[in-house]
């Protein structure tokens, strides 16, 4: 039998920055009345499980939610059906349609020329790349059975490719004009080059996985649909704008000649937190030329990088450009094609030749960010991509001994300074939210990158505050919830001795 944390992964972590932009606007009449999900997810409600934590149901009532769809309705209750712990069962349920229940503020359907879907993070009234892509994943299996997801797939495609032609080097955005949605003003005060326009940028903060999870949302659909339409005019320079970031940000901060480079990104802000700005004048630490690496000025909680070639989100850049590759030459676009391979095998190549260093403990390992001249950090953290979530990211086998020797780092308060112990549990935290709390999202990544069943049943039952149980700080973390469903797809396929009843498999 296993134990399940009382309502773990419900309550998350809040971002230390940005406000909280409450304002629901634009929702049917009826939905207007629906209670804000935030104060909604943080009082339990019945019916509780029978379970031993008595878990609340948190779905919102279905006339409050935002997004209905028939198959994942029958998805949860057909795993509800499997699971054996009904507190288990029931983290399941709340889990899996959050994203559809509460972010999915604006959709229109018109197929591959047409549909838009505005998913917002939960908490915050603005879609950020990453999240959304990631918000989406554990739905893409059912784009086959379901029309009206394969609809919501397309609209997310079609809205990311506007947000990357009109920002590239932003993070988060607002509502399209054509939803009508208010903007929300992210309360701070930036100098950010290249300009953006405020009432279309949430926050312009430059992460190289946010491009990296524009091109894997439409890998992801691809692969689950087979369906090609998506490959529009518009989404297709959506790729080139892509690759023409990467080019600007593989320049080094010096050129041949000892000059300083330009660096095209610059960012700074009005804070006391050196994780949210940009030293040298908004350039960020050094970096050597010529590596093939990319910068990225931030990382993926949104924290400044230290030193700015992160790797994680180069290995998941390498990955999504071979695959964007292999679907646009099946598709016959063969010289857009080329020049997406050969980027990714570089990037994959330089990964490999400066992200790996040998480690006085470990031995060869991944480093966290480096420099091109040879310095590198030591940490991970439970943002995805990370260090730990690098088989899942496609980029190297699990079994690879430099990834084992990595994740064997990482999970140790001697090798990780981000891996935080407490009395209730332990796991990898980062710098955004300081050094007690622990993220549900690393010991999630750790389940899905484990084989062995006595790690993997300990995870289950971790609690998440390392020193208090129960002081979770968010509310309404729609990725979270979805890495959460992920998880237990990952476990009902691979070990599904460990979470279903006997005989359902
Ligand atoms: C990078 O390589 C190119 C091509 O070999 C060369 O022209 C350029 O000077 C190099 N840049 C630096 C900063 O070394």
């Amino acid at each position: 039998m296993i134990l399940i944390p009382a309502a773990v992964l419900l309550y998350i972590f809040s971002f230390a920055s940005g406000s909280s932009g409450s304002g629901l606007s634009k929702l049917s009449s009826r939905q207007e009345n629906c209670p804000d999900y935030r104060t909604y997810a943080a009082r339990p409600h019945p019916p509780y499980t029978s379970g031993q934590y008595e878990l609340p149901f948190q779905r919102p009532v279905a006339e409050c939610r935002l997004f209905q769809s028939q198959a994942v309705d029958d998805m949860i209750q057909e795993m509800v059906g499997k699971i054996a712990d009904p507190d288990l069962a029931r983290l399941f349920e709340n889990a899996y349609p959050n994203t559809l229940d509460t972010t999915v503020r604006w959709h229109v359907s018109g197929g591959a020329r047409d549909a838009q879907s505005f998913i917002v993070t939960g908490d915050i009234n603005a879609q950020w790349l990453r999240d959304s892509t990631n918000q989406l994943s554990q739905y893409q299996r059912l784009v086959k059975d379901d029309p009206k997801l394969k609809e919501l797939m397309l609209g997310a495609i079609n809205t990311q490719v506007d947000y990357v032609l009109t920002s590239p080097y932003c993070n988060a955005f607002q509502p399209p004009a054509k939803s009508r949605l208010e903007p929300t003003n992210n309360g701070q005060e930036d100098s950010v080059h290249p300009l953006y326009d405020p009432t279309l940028v949430f926050e312009c903060k430059y992460e190289i996985d946010s491009l990296a999870n524009f091109l894997s949302l439409a890998n992801q659909y691809h692969a689950h649909s087979s369906d090609t339409s998506f490959l529009t005019p518009r989404f297709l320079s959506a790729v080139e704008t892509v690759l023409a970031v990467i080019e600007q940000q593989q320049t080094g901060t010096f050129t041949a000649i000892g000059a300083p480079s330009d660096m095209v990104y610059t960012f700074q802000r009005r804070t006391n937190s050196g994780t949210e700005t940009l030293n040298l004048g908004g350039i960020g630490n050094p970096l050597a030329s010529n590596t093939s690496l990319v910068r990225s000025a931030f990382r993926p909680s949104d924290d400044a990088t230290i030193l700015q070639f992160f790797i994680p989100g180069n290995a998941m850049l390498a990955v999504e450009l071979k695959r964007i590759a292999t679907l646009l030459k099946s598709a016959g676009h063969t010289t857009l094609s080329t020049v997406c391979q050969q980027q990714g095998l570089a990037i994959e190549a330089a990964v490999n030749k400066y992200g790996i260093i040998t480690h006085p403990v470990y031995g060869k390992v991944y480093a966290y960010e480096v420099d091109g001249y040879g310095s590198h950090i030591i940490m991970d953290d439970a943002n995805l991509p990370s260090l730990l979530s690098l088989p899942l990211l496609g980029f190297v086998d699990v079994n690879d001994p430099v990834y084992q020797n990595t994740r064997k780092m990482i999970l140790s308060q001697k090798g990780n300074p981000y891996f935080l112990k407490g009395k209730h549990g332990e796991g990898v935290g980062g710098p955004h939210i300081g050094i007690r709390n622990a993220w549900p999202m690393s010991l999630l990544v750790q389940i899905m990158t484990s084989k062995d069943d006595e790690e993997i049943k300990g995870l289950l039952k971790m609690s998440v505050n390392v020193d208090r149980l129960s002081q979770y700080t968010r509310s309404w973390f729609a990725w979270a919830n979805a890495v959460f469903a992920q998880t237990v797809f990952d476990l009902a396929e691979r070990k599904p001795h460990l979470i279903l009843k006997t005989g359902s498999t």
